[in-house]
């Protein structure tokens, strides 16, 4: 049997379909089918390398090894929470720092409670496991960590009791999420943002996750860098995967966490450093659409995205339609904070 693999027309999928023709011979059927290529080539925002280790069924394993069934519950119904962190390389001391830890396990068990989940871990064990992981492949870079819980038994049933749980986690290399950071252009979504009576909102649940995709993919795909999603009553909540901000007559407002978003840790983290380090009011509550065209700054913060600079909506400029003086200073103050640099916040940076 003679297979011949043509490149795949499409870049930046991982496993992006590859024909594998099969030739007509006398021990062969003539027909063609795609195959998935391992994920050796990814776009610039997704690079697993498969040759590292992740923390999978109870321990530290090649993550080449660290595989489930398609018959799993989590992929078959999205009944998955998990969280994004980071650590963080600081290149003067020669040291990687887990950013904000505690907060991102405490979230997880939060979510995982929602869910009806129930591991074996608490947020303490949950960090000394993440040293051991980041130490094993002694990473000296910045990285991305998916610590993620779910619903582990295969078939078919939908529902969330009588099903065994499993933790797992994989970290991988990781440098901007939104290109366009600081001078990113962002568009009002046609979609609304998942209500909390639907799926938890301020879980981190895998399957409300399609809502986040097919907000980030209509922007992207009509030219915009993000987007702004309202919810069910109309106010802004937040971004695909990012928290808001906007700056009007001097302080700085954001949705309150009632308003169906997700409960940032970047959201929390810059709050503390506007109202403690640069002097700020910050105000948490609803905000309406237009509020956002005559705000004087607007910005979007996560822990993929960072902090990210919006200078205009919908073709229209956001204050001087450059990046304001707040954005930038606290843009500059939350790469030196998770870099471990600021003493005053050295609570949050776990030395790995
Ligand atoms: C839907 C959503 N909103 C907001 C955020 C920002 O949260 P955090 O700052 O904890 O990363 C994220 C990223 O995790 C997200 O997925």
């Amino acid at each position: 049997m003679d297979f011949k693999r043509e490149s795949p027309t499409r870049q930046g999928l991982i496993g992006s379909p590859a024909r594998l023709t099969l030739k007509n011979d006398a021990n062969s059927i003539g027909y063609n089918f795609v195959a998935r290529v391992i994920p050796i080539h990814i776009n610039s925002e997704v690079q697993v390398d498969l040759s590292k280790h992740a923390f999978f069924e109870g321990k530290i394993v090649p993550l080449s090894d660290a595989r489930i069934n398609i018959a799993t519950h989590g992929f078959l119904y999205g009944t998955t929470v998990f969280s994004g962190m980071r650590a963080y390389w600081n290149e003067e001391k020669k040291r990687l720092f887990v950013f904000r830890p505690y907060d991102h396990y405490h979230r997880l068990l939060n979510s995982a409670r929602m869910m009806a989940m129930d591991v074996p871990y608490d947020e303490e064990s949950l960090i000394q496991l993440t040293l051991d992981l980041l130490r094993t492949d002694d990473w000296k870079t910045d990285v991305y960590l998916r610590p993620t819980i779910y619903k582990a038994d295969m078939g078919i049933g939908v529902r969330l009791h009588d099903l065994r749980d499993e933790f797992s986690m994989f970290v991988m290399p990781f440098e901007k999420y939104v290109k366009n950071d600081a001078n990113a252009h962002l568009t009002f979504s046609s979609w609304r943002r998942i209500d909390d009576n639907v799926i938890p909102a301020r879980g981190k649940v895998s399957g409300s996750y399609a809502n986040s995709a097919l907000i980030k993919t209509d922007a992207n795909r009509a030219g915009f860098d993000e987007a702004i999603v309202l919810d069910n009553n109309g106010h802004v909540s937040e971004g695909s995967a990012m928290n808001i901000f906007m700056v009007r007559d001097g302080v700085v407002v954001t949705p309150p966490s009632t308003d169906n978003i997700l409960e940032g840790i970047t959201r929390r983290s810059v709050i503390d450093l506007a109202r403690n380090e640069l002097g700020l009011q910050v105000v948490e509550r609803s905000i309406d659409r237009t509020e956002v065209f005559i705000a004087e700054e607007l910005f979007m913060t996560g822990t993929a995205a960072q902090i990210v600079a919006a200078t205009k909506v919908d073709f229209r400029p956001i204050g001087k339609g450059t990046m304001g003086p707040i954005t930038t200073q606290l843009r500059a103050l939350f790469d030196d904070v998770v870099r471990a640099k600021v003493a005053k916040y050295s609570q949050w940076n776990v030395e790995v």
